[in-house]
Protein backbone atom coordinates (compact mmCIF):
# COMPACT_ATOMS: atom_id res chain seq x y z
CA UNK A 1 0.00 0.00 0.00
CA UNK A 2 1.39 3.42 -0.98
CA UNK A 3 -0.18 6.66 0.20
CA UNK A 4 0.42 10.37 0.07
CA UNK A 5 -0.85 11.67 4.06
CA UNK A 6 -1.08 15.73 3.93
CA UNK A 7 -0.94 17.72 7.45
CA UNK A 8 -2.56 21.05 6.81
CA UNK A 9 -4.37 23.90 8.54
CA UNK A 10 -8.26 23.79 7.11
CA UNK A 11 -11.72 25.28 8.00
CA UNK A 12 -14.09 22.70 9.05
CA UNK A 13 -17.88 22.73 10.75
CA UNK A 14 -17.11 20.85 13.44
CA UNK A 15 -20.44 22.32 14.89
CA UNK A 16 -23.71 22.88 13.24
CA UNK A 17 -23.54 26.36 12.25
CA UNK A 18 -19.80 27.05 13.27
CA UNK A 19 -16.52 27.41 10.93
CA UNK A 20 -13.76 26.32 12.80
CA UNK A 21 -9.95 26.70 11.85
CA UNK A 22 -7.95 23.29 12.76
CA UNK A 23 -5.63 20.78 11.23
CA UNK A 24 -6.55 17.95 8.98
CA UNK A 25 -4.68 14.93 7.36
CA UNK A 26 -5.88 14.99 3.24
CA UNK A 27 -8.37 17.83 4.32
CA UNK A 28 -10.81 15.58 6.66
CA UNK A 29 -11.35 14.83 10.56
CA UNK A 30 -10.50 12.10 11.45
CA UNK A 31 -7.89 11.50 8.42
CA UNK A 32 -8.22 8.97 5.64
CA UNK A 33 -9.00 5.35 6.80
CA UNK A 34 -6.08 3.44 5.69
CA UNK A 35 -6.46 -0.55 4.76
CA UNK A 36 -3.91 -3.30 4.16
CA UNK A 37 -3.33 -6.94 4.89
CA UNK A 38 -1.00 -8.58 7.20
CA UNK A 39 2.06 -9.25 5.25
CA UNK A 40 2.00 -5.50 3.39
CA UNK A 41 4.33 -3.21 2.96
CA UNK A 42 3.34 0.28 3.35
CA UNK A 43 4.42 3.33 2.28
CA UNK A 44 3.36 6.63 3.67
CA UNK A 45 4.76 9.41 1.58
CA UNK A 46 4.04 12.31 4.13
CA UNK A 47 4.31 16.12 3.99
CA UNK A 48 3.86 18.46 6.96
CA UNK A 49 2.24 21.82 5.58
CA UNK A 50 1.71 22.98 9.21
CA UNK A 51 3.53 25.80 10.58
CA UNK A 52 4.88 23.68 13.12
CA UNK A 53 7.27 20.40 13.72
CA UNK A 54 4.87 17.00 13.56
CA UNK A 55 5.28 13.27 13.09
CA UNK A 56 3.23 10.69 12.18
CA UNK A 57 2.51 8.00 15.04
CA UNK A 58 1.65 4.37 14.41
CA UNK A 59 -0.42 3.70 17.53
CA UNK A 60 0.09 -0.13 18.11
CA UNK A 61 1.60 -1.44 15.05
CA UNK A 62 4.93 -3.63 15.37
CA UNK A 63 7.82 -1.55 13.17
CA UNK A 64 10.99 -0.07 13.07
CA UNK A 65 11.43 2.42 15.58
CA UNK A 66 12.78 5.10 12.87
CA UNK A 67 9.20 4.75 11.29
CA UNK A 68 7.16 4.74 14.38
CA UNK A 69 6.72 8.69 14.56
CA UNK A 70 7.91 9.37 18.15
CA UNK A 71 9.55 12.23 18.98
CA UNK A 72 12.50 11.18 18.36
CA UNK A 73 11.70 11.72 14.91
CA UNK A 74 10.54 15.12 13.97
CA UNK A 75 9.03 15.85 10.33
CA UNK A 76 9.94 20.08 10.07
CA UNK A 77 7.05 22.83 8.74
CA UNK A 78 7.58 22.10 5.15
CA UNK A 79 9.32 18.78 4.63
CA UNK A 80 8.60 15.49 3.93
CA UNK A 81 9.22 12.15 5.50
CA UNK A 82 8.45 8.16 3.90
CA UNK A 83 7.37 5.77 6.75
CA UNK A 84 7.83 2.48 5.78
CA UNK A 85 6.87 -0.66 7.13
CA UNK A 86 5.62 -4.34 6.59
CA UNK A 87 2.71 -5.37 8.38
CA UNK A 88 3.54 -8.52 10.35
CA UNK A 89 1.50 -11.95 10.45
CA UNK A 90 -0.81 -12.29 13.20
CA UNK A 91 -1.43 -8.37 13.40
CA UNK A 92 -4.64 -8.09 12.10
CA UNK A 93 -6.47 -5.52 14.09
CA UNK A 94 -7.72 -2.28 14.82
CA UNK A 95 -4.90 0.73 15.02
CA UNK A 96 -4.91 4.61 14.39
CA UNK A 97 -2.62 7.09 13.77
CA UNK A 98 -1.98 10.56 15.33
CA UNK A 99 1.18 12.96 16.07
CA UNK A 100 3.20 12.90 18.77
CA UNK A 101 5.74 16.36 18.41
CA UNK A 102 7.80 16.16 21.48
CA UNK A 103 5.30 18.37 24.33
CA UNK A 104 2.43 19.22 21.88
CA UNK A 105 0.26 15.79 20.53
CA UNK A 106 -2.33 16.79 22.92
CA UNK A 107 -2.88 19.99 20.81
CA UNK A 108 -2.47 18.81 17.67
CA UNK A 109 -4.88 15.77 17.76
CA UNK A 110 -7.18 18.46 19.29
CA UNK A 111 -7.37 20.45 16.38
CA UNK A 112 -7.71 17.70 14.35
CA UNK A 113 -4.90 14.89 13.63
CA UNK A 114 -6.11 11.48 13.91
CA UNK A 115 -7.43 8.78 11.73
CA UNK A 116 -7.53 5.11 11.68
CA UNK A 117 -5.38 2.25 10.41
CA UNK A 118 -6.99 -1.33 9.89
CA UNK A 119 -4.56 -3.96 8.88
CA UNK A 120 -6.51 -7.22 7.81
CA UNK A 121 -5.95 -11.13 7.97
CA UNK A 122 -6.55 -13.18 4.34
CA UNK A 123 -8.19 -15.92 6.81
CA UNK A 124 -10.07 -13.44 8.58
CA UNK A 125 -12.58 -15.98 10.69
CA UNK A 126 -15.55 -13.17 10.69
CA UNK A 127 -14.93 -12.45 6.91
CA UNK A 128 -18.29 -10.78 5.35
CA UNK A 129 -19.73 -9.65 7.88
CA UNK A 130 -20.48 -6.01 7.73
CA UNK A 131 -18.48 -3.38 9.61
CA UNK A 132 -18.37 -0.22 10.85
CA UNK A 133 -15.99 1.85 12.38
CA UNK A 134 -16.59 4.30 15.54
CA UNK A 135 -13.85 6.81 16.40
CA UNK A 136 -14.09 8.64 19.49
CA UNK A 137 -13.23 11.59 20.15
CA UNK A 138 -13.85 14.58 21.90
CA UNK A 139 -13.50 18.62 21.75
CA UNK A 140 -14.36 21.77 23.30
CA UNK A 141 -15.45 25.38 21.18
CA UNK A 142 -15.92 28.84 22.02
CA UNK A 143 -18.55 30.97 21.15
CA UNK A 144 -16.97 31.70 17.55
CA UNK A 145 -16.51 27.99 17.09
CA UNK A 146 -12.50 28.25 17.41
CA UNK A 147 -11.36 25.03 19.34
CA UNK A 148 -10.95 26.10 22.69
CA UNK A 149 -7.65 25.21 24.28
CA UNK A 150 -7.47 26.51 27.58
CA UNK A 151 -4.35 29.26 28.91
CA UNK A 152 -2.63 26.41 31.09
CA UNK A 153 -2.48 29.66 33.79
CA UNK A 154 -6.57 29.41 33.81
CA UNK A 155 -8.62 27.85 35.84
CA UNK A 156 -9.84 25.85 33.19
CA UNK A 157 -6.47 25.15 32.48
CA UNK A 158 -5.76 23.33 35.93
CA UNK A 159 -8.77 21.45 36.13
CA UNK A 160 -7.52 19.62 32.00
CA UNK A 161 -3.78 19.86 33.72
CA UNK A 162 -5.20 17.06 36.10
CA UNK A 163 -7.92 15.28 34.67
CA UNK A 164 -6.71 16.06 31.09
CA UNK A 165 -8.74 17.33 28.71
CA UNK A 166 -12.46 16.14 28.64
CA UNK A 167 -14.73 18.31 26.53
CA UNK A 168 -18.46 18.16 26.52
CA UNK A 169 -18.59 18.00 22.79
CA UNK A 170 -18.51 13.93 21.81
CA UNK A 171 -18.10 12.90 17.95
CA UNK A 172 -18.59 9.93 16.50
CA UNK A 173 -15.82 9.90 13.27
CA UNK A 174 -16.04 13.52 13.27
CA UNK A 175 -19.90 13.93 13.74
CA UNK A 176 -22.00 14.92 16.40
CA UNK A 177 -24.60 11.96 17.38
CA UNK A 178 -24.77 10.67 13.92
CA UNK A 179 -26.96 7.87 12.81
CA UNK A 180 -25.71 4.08 11.68
CA UNK A 181 -28.30 1.90 10.25
CA UNK A 182 -28.55 -2.25 10.87
CA UNK A 183 -30.97 -3.99 9.06
CA UNK A 184 -33.22 -6.38 11.70
CA UNK A 185 -31.36 -9.81 12.78
CA UNK A 186 -27.97 -8.33 11.36
CA UNK A 187 -24.73 -8.62 12.76
CA UNK A 188 -22.40 -5.92 12.31
CA UNK A 189 -18.37 -5.37 13.00
CA UNK A 190 -17.84 -2.46 15.04
CA UNK A 191 -14.26 -1.58 15.45
CA UNK A 192 -14.54 1.35 18.09
CA UNK A 193 -11.42 3.77 18.72
CA UNK A 194 -11.09 5.94 22.28
CA UNK A 195 -9.24 9.10 20.28
CA UNK A 196 -9.79 11.01 22.68
CA UNK A 197 -7.61 13.18 25.21
CA UNK A 198 -8.46 12.16 28.52
CA UNK A 199 -12.35 10.67 28.01
CA UNK A 200 -12.89 6.95 29.38
CA UNK A 201 -15.93 5.46 27.51
CA UNK A 202 -18.38 2.71 29.14
CA UNK A 203 -20.44 1.66 26.20
CA UNK A 204 -23.67 -0.10 26.34
CA UNK A 205 -26.61 -0.42 24.22
CA UNK A 206 -30.03 -0.15 26.56
CA UNK A 207 -31.20 -3.82 26.90
CA UNK A 208 -28.98 -5.52 24.77
CA UNK A 209 -25.70 -7.77 25.34
CA UNK A 210 -22.88 -6.90 23.06
CA UNK A 211 -20.22 -9.47 21.94
CA UNK A 212 -16.57 -8.45 22.65
CA UNK A 213 -14.59 -10.34 19.92
CA UNK A 214 -11.04 -8.29 19.82
CA UNK A 215 -8.91 -5.86 21.87
CA UNK A 216 -5.88 -3.30 20.77
CA UNK A 217 -3.67 -6.18 19.00
CA UNK A 218 -6.87 -7.86 17.35
CA UNK A 219 -9.30 -10.79 17.67
CA UNK A 220 -9.38 -12.66 20.78
CA UNK A 221 -9.89 -16.70 21.02
CA UNK A 222 -13.03 -16.73 21.30
CA UNK A 223 -15.63 -14.45 21.56
CA UNK A 224 -16.92 -13.05 24.78
CA UNK A 225 -20.72 -11.61 25.81
CA UNK A 226 -21.04 -8.75 27.83
CA UNK A 227 -23.10 -5.87 28.76
CA UNK A 228 -20.60 -3.18 28.72
CA UNK A 229 -17.42 -2.52 27.75
CA UNK A 230 -14.58 0.20 28.54
CA UNK A 231 -12.79 1.60 26.54
CA UNK A 232 -9.76 3.53 28.04
CA UNK A 233 -8.04 6.49 25.83
CA UNK A 234 -6.09 5.18 22.77
CA UNK A 235 -7.80 1.74 23.40
CA UNK A 236 -9.84 -0.13 20.28
CA UNK A 237 -12.17 -2.70 20.87
CA UNK A 238 -13.79 -4.92 18.18
CA UNK A 239 -17.71 -6.01 18.55
CA UNK A 240 -20.19 -7.78 17.38
CA UNK A 241 -23.59 -6.38 17.87
CA UNK A 242 -26.87 -8.31 16.70
CA UNK A 243 -29.78 -6.00 15.55
CA UNK A 244 -32.33 -7.48 17.72
CA UNK A 245 -34.38 -4.56 17.16
CA UNK A 246 -38.10 -4.65 14.82
CA UNK A 247 -37.98 -2.78 11.55
CA UNK A 248 -38.16 0.66 11.99
CA UNK A 249 -36.92 1.39 15.29
CA UNK A 250 -34.88 3.22 17.03
CA UNK A 251 -31.83 2.53 19.71
CA UNK A 252 -28.64 4.07 20.71
CA UNK A 253 -25.37 3.28 21.62
CA UNK A 254 -24.89 5.26 25.32
CA UNK A 255 -21.82 6.47 27.40
CA UNK A 256 -22.42 5.62 30.62
CA UNK A 257 -20.36 7.13 33.80
CA UNK A 258 -17.45 5.98 34.99
CA UNK A 259 -15.77 7.53 37.76
CA UNK A 260 -11.74 7.41 36.50
CA UNK A 261 -11.31 10.90 38.42
CA UNK A 262 -9.81 12.55 41.34
CA UNK A 263 -12.21 13.33 43.68
CA UNK A 264 -10.83 16.71 43.59
CA UNK A 265 -11.06 17.71 40.34
CA UNK A 266 -13.69 15.39 39.24
CA UNK A 267 -16.21 16.89 37.07
CA UNK A 268 -20.01 17.61 38.83
CA UNK A 269 -21.98 16.23 36.17
CA UNK A 270 -19.19 13.19 35.60
CA UNK A 271 -22.92 10.71 36.21
CA UNK A 272 -24.32 11.78 32.99
CA UNK A 273 -25.48 9.35 30.97
CA UNK A 274 -25.17 10.78 27.26
CA UNK A 275 -26.28 9.18 23.48
CA UNK A 276 -23.09 8.80 21.24
CA UNK A 277 -24.83 7.51 18.13
CA UNK A 278 -28.25 6.95 17.22
CA UNK A 279 -28.83 3.01 15.77
CA UNK A 280 -31.80 3.09 12.89
CA UNK A 281 -33.16 -0.59 11.98
CA UNK A 282 -33.96 -0.37 8.70
CA UNK A 283 -37.36 -1.21 7.49
CA UNK A 284 -36.16 -4.75 6.15
CA UNK A 285 -37.62 -8.21 7.04
CA UNK A 286 -35.64 -9.73 9.75
CA UNK A 287 -32.73 -11.51 8.32
CA UNK A 288 -32.06 -15.12 9.25
CA UNK A 289 -29.45 -15.13 12.38
CA UNK A 290 -25.72 -15.45 11.20
CA UNK A 291 -23.90 -18.17 13.07
CA UNK A 292 -21.19 -16.37 14.84
CA UNK A 293 -17.91 -18.54 15.32
CA UNK A 294 -17.42 -20.01 18.44
CA UNK A 295 -13.49 -20.00 17.54
CA UNK A 296 -11.93 -17.08 16.26
CA UNK A 297 -7.71 -17.67 16.04
CA UNK A 298 -5.07 -18.61 18.16
CA UNK A 299 -3.10 -16.68 20.47
CA UNK A 300 -0.10 -18.09 21.67
CA UNK A 301 0.75 -17.64 25.37
CA UNK A 302 3.40 -15.74 26.41
CA UNK A 303 4.80 -17.80 29.48
CA UNK A 304 5.65 -16.01 32.49
CA UNK A 305 8.46 -18.31 33.49
CA UNK A 306 9.95 -16.98 30.25
CA UNK A 307 10.47 -13.66 31.63
CA UNK A 308 14.15 -12.51 32.42
CA UNK A 309 13.01 -9.69 34.78
CA UNK A 310 9.97 -7.77 36.04
CA UNK A 311 10.77 -4.28 35.71
CA UNK A 312 8.22 -1.83 37.49
CA UNK A 313 6.67 1.35 36.41
CA UNK A 314 5.16 3.43 39.65
CA UNK A 315 2.50 6.06 38.07
CA UNK A 316 2.71 9.39 40.33
CA UNK A 317 0.36 12.19 39.07
CA UNK A 318 1.95 13.65 36.28
CA UNK A 319 5.47 11.11 36.73
CA UNK A 320 6.83 7.63 36.27
CA UNK A 321 8.98 6.02 38.93
CA UNK A 322 8.65 10.15 40.09
CA UNK A 323 10.68 11.31 36.92
CA UNK A 324 9.28 13.36 34.03
CA UNK A 325 10.33 12.88 30.82
CA UNK A 326 13.49 14.04 29.46
CA UNK A 327 14.39 13.15 25.69
CA UNK A 328 18.47 13.01 26.94
CA UNK A 329 18.01 10.36 28.92
CA UNK A 330 16.93 6.87 28.64
CA UNK A 331 15.11 5.37 31.94
CA UNK A 332 15.12 1.56 30.85
CA UNK A 333 17.31 -0.65 28.90
CA UNK A 334 16.69 -4.12 27.34
CA UNK A 335 17.68 -6.83 24.83
CA UNK A 336 16.29 -7.96 21.37
CA UNK A 337 14.90 -11.44 22.29
CA UNK A 338 14.47 -10.86 25.88
CA UNK A 339 10.78 -11.40 27.46
CA UNK A 340 10.02 -9.47 30.19
CA UNK A 341 7.18 -8.51 32.83
CA UNK A 342 6.03 -5.07 33.45
CA UNK A 343 4.64 -4.52 36.63
CA UNK A 344 2.76 -0.72 36.35
CA UNK A 345 1.49 0.45 39.75
CA UNK A 346 -0.59 3.47 40.14
CA UNK A 347 0.36 4.91 43.15
CA UNK A 348 -2.36 7.85 42.87
CA UNK A 349 -6.55 8.34 42.86
CA UNK A 350 -7.06 8.94 39.25
CA UNK A 351 -6.43 6.23 36.68
CA UNK A 352 -3.85 6.28 34.31
CA UNK A 353 -3.99 4.71 30.89
CA UNK A 354 -0.42 3.31 30.62
CA UNK A 355 0.99 2.44 26.32
CA UNK A 356 3.88 1.10 25.45
CA UNK A 357 5.01 2.14 21.90
CA UNK A 358 5.94 -1.25 18.94
CA UNK A 359 5.02 -4.07 20.87
CA UNK A 360 1.89 -6.04 21.80
CA UNK A 361 1.33 -7.29 25.60
CA UNK A 362 -0.65 -9.58 27.11
CA UNK A 363 -2.20 -8.87 30.73
CA UNK A 364 -1.27 -11.24 33.62
CA UNK A 365 -3.10 -9.68 35.96
CA UNK A 366 -4.70 -6.79 37.51
CA UNK A 367 -4.01 -6.56 41.28
CA UNK A 368 -3.23 -9.98 41.42
CA UNK A 369 -7.05 -11.34 39.93
CA UNK A 370 -5.71 -13.39 36.44
CA UNK A 371 -6.73 -11.46 33.01
CA UNK A 372 -9.94 -13.87 32.17
CA UNK A 373 -8.76 -14.85 28.60
CA UNK A 374 -5.68 -13.67 26.41
CA UNK A 375 -5.53 -10.72 24.27
CA UNK A 376 -2.68 -8.24 22.49
CA UNK A 377 -2.89 -5.25 23.97
CA UNK A 378 -0.12 -2.20 23.55
CA UNK A 379 -2.91 -0.04 25.77
CA UNK A 380 -4.01 -0.86 29.45
CA UNK A 381 -5.71 1.04 31.70
CA UNK A 382 -4.31 0.95 35.39
CA UNK A 383 -7.32 2.18 37.52
CA UNK A 384 -6.42 4.44 40.63
CA UNK A 385 -4.46 2.58 43.41
CA UNK A 386 -4.05 -0.54 41.38
CA UNK A 387 -1.24 -2.64 40.15
CA UNK A 388 -1.62 -4.52 36.28
CA UNK A 389 1.41 -6.85 35.03
CA UNK A 390 1.58 -7.80 31.64
CA UNK A 391 4.13 -9.94 29.89
CA UNK A 392 6.01 -8.66 26.69
CA UNK A 393 8.59 -10.09 24.11
CA UNK A 394 10.73 -8.14 22.68
CA UNK A 395 11.35 -10.24 19.53
CA UNK A 396 12.85 -7.29 16.81
CA UNK A 397 12.69 -4.26 16.28
CA UNK A 398 15.99 -1.93 18.46
CA UNK A 399 15.99 1.28 19.22
CA UNK A 400 14.14 3.95 21.13
CA UNK A 401 10.60 3.47 22.68
CA UNK A 402 8.07 5.55 24.28
CA UNK A 403 5.97 4.86 27.19
CA UNK A 404 3.57 6.72 28.67
CA UNK A 405 -0.01 7.96 30.26
CA UNK A 406 -1.88 7.94 27.38
CA UNK A 407 -3.91 10.66 28.88
CA UNK A 408 -2.66 13.60 26.75
CA UNK A 409 -2.29 16.04 28.96
CA UNK A 410 -0.07 13.84 31.16
CA UNK A 411 1.91 12.99 28.57
CA UNK A 412 2.88 16.15 26.98
CA UNK A 413 3.68 17.44 30.55
CA UNK A 414 6.21 14.21 30.89
CA UNK A 415 4.69 11.50 31.90
CA UNK A 416 6.67 9.55 29.73
CA UNK A 417 9.86 7.78 29.19
CA UNK A 418 12.47 6.21 27.32
CA UNK A 419 12.75 2.27 26.30
CA UNK A 420 15.78 1.18 24.43
CA UNK A 421 16.14 -1.90 22.94
CA UNK A 422 19.32 -3.15 21.80
CU1 LIG B 1 -0.97 6.85 20.82
CU2 LIG B 1 2.83 7.47 22.27
O1 LIG B 1 0.91 7.16 21.55
CU1 LIG C 1 -2.04 9.96 33.31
Amino acid sequence: MEVTIVAEPTRLSFIPGKSTGGYAYNGRVPGPTLEAYEGDKVIVHFRNNLPEATTIHWHGLHIPSTSDGSPFHPVAPGTTFDYVFTLQQGTAGTYWYHPHPHENTGQQIAKGLFGSFIVRAHDDPLKGIPEKLIVLSDNRFKEDGTIDIAEPASHQGGIDFQNGRECAHIFVNGELNPTLTIKPGEVQRWRVINASAARVYRLAIPGQTLMHVGNDGGLFERPQEVKEILVANSERVELLVRGTGTPGSVTVLQNLPYDRYSIHTRPTNWETVSDLLKIQYTADPPMKARAIPASLRVIPPLDTTLSVRTRVFVLGQGFINGKLHDMNRVDERGKLGDVEIWQVENIVGMDHPFHLHGFQFQVIDRDGVPEPFRSWKDTVNVPKHSVVRFIVRFADFAGKWMYHCHILDHEDHGMMGVFELN
